[in-house]
């Protein structure tokens, strides 16, 4: 069961964090030719898609998260292992707070979607050093 939990994790961490970076660095560097009428529709459609993967992978990354923590950490003393997994833990939380933000169809987010770039570029930043940590972890 938990090689099974570790594959869900791992592949929705990969999932999550590739889709940011296929965005930033392929795709919205690449659609500057189109008309703006073009390029509002193809990020809306992008987006829609973007919103579902990353739901999935936010609720696939939590669930396999509390269960490892569960299988793994819940007897461990409070020590330097459970604060980085605790820093870990709230820079994911702000990786998928940004990614509902820019996401979710809510017309109080327009102002977040506006400046999508720049969120997207902190997310993707943050989602690097939750790998980091996640690679120390396992060390
Ligand atoms: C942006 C979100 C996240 C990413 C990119 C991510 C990525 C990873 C990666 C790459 C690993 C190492 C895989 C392995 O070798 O086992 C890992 C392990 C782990 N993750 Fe996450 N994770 C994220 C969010 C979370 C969340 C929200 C939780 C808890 C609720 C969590 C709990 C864990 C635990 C307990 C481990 C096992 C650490 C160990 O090897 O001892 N992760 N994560």
């Amino acid at each position: 069961m938990s090689v099974l939990v570790q594959w869900i994790h791992v592949t929705a961490a990969v999932i999550g964090v590739g889709a940011m970076a296929f965005l930033l660095v392929i795709l919205l560097p690449s659609v500057g030719f189109l008309t703006a009428e073009q390029h509002d529709r193809l990020l809306r459609l992008v987006m829609r898609r973007f919103g579902w993967v990353n739901w999935s992978v936010i609720l696939l990354l939590l669930t396999s998260g509390l269960y490892r923590i569960r299988s793994r950490y819940w007897e461990a003393p409070w020590a330097s292992t459970w604060k980085w997994l605790t820093v870990k833990i709230v820079l994911a939380l702000f990786v998928f707070a940004i990614s509902l933000l820019l996401t979710l169809p809510l017309k109080i987010f327009d102002r977040f979607r506006a400046r999508r770039q720049m969120w997207l570029s902190i997310a993707f930043g943050l989602a690097l050093a939750v790998i980091l940590i996640s690679a120390y972890l396992r060390g």
